[in-house]
């Protein structure tokens, strides 16, 4: 899922479908599936088990209010416990050596596509973290660590 300007970008890292938010809802387009991984966790825990399918699993990676985070452990968790659906949030990334190495195989095959959209050295991290405030950047923004010997 994405915004109409990041719909080609999209397609081009590998997706086989996508759908513009802005025009389609698709907790509300008749489809349901296995696995939904939300990396921005805009939306309820009703409309998450709507568009899931029996035995399905959701993933939440972020969220936008603290009311909406609240909701997504506690109802999630109930939801989890009484029904055949699974809605929950990831919690923080935790790095390690194994998972970076797995992450790192999959680049080199070319079965995960890096988007970076800008690069900033080191000196303007401030207007890096600016514009990663601006929560529009596509994919990711790079801060370069030259070395001035
Ligand atoms: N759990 C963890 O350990 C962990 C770690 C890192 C990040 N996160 C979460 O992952 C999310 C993404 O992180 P980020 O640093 O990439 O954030 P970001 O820079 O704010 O992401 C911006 C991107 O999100 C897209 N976007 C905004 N609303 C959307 C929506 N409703 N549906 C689909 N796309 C939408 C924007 O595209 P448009 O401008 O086209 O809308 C833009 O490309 C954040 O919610 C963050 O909290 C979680």
């Amino acid at each position: 899922m994405c915004s109409t300007r990041n719909l080609e970008m999209v397609r081009s890292i590998g997706a086989d479908h996508a759908i513009d938010y802005t025009k389609e809802d698709f907790t509300r387009n008749g489809q349901q599936y296995d696995v939904i991984y939300d990396a921005i966790g805009n939306r309820s825990v009703a409309d998450y088990r709507r568009a899931l399918k029996p035995q399905g699993s959701c993933v939440i990676a972020g969220f936008t209010t603290i009311p909406r985070m609240i909701s997504h452990m506690i109802v999630g968790a109930w939801v989890s416990r009484t029904g055949n659906k699974k809605i929950g949030m990831m919690g923080v990334a935790q790095p390690n050596k194994k998972d970076l190495l797995f992450i790192s195989e999959l680049l080199e095959a070319g079965k995960v596509v890096p988007v970076i959209d800008r690069r900033y050295p080191l000196e303007e991290t401030a207007a890096a973290i600016r514009y990663l405030e601006t929560g529009r950047a596509r994919g990711k923004v790079i801060i370069t660590v030259e070395n001035h010997r």
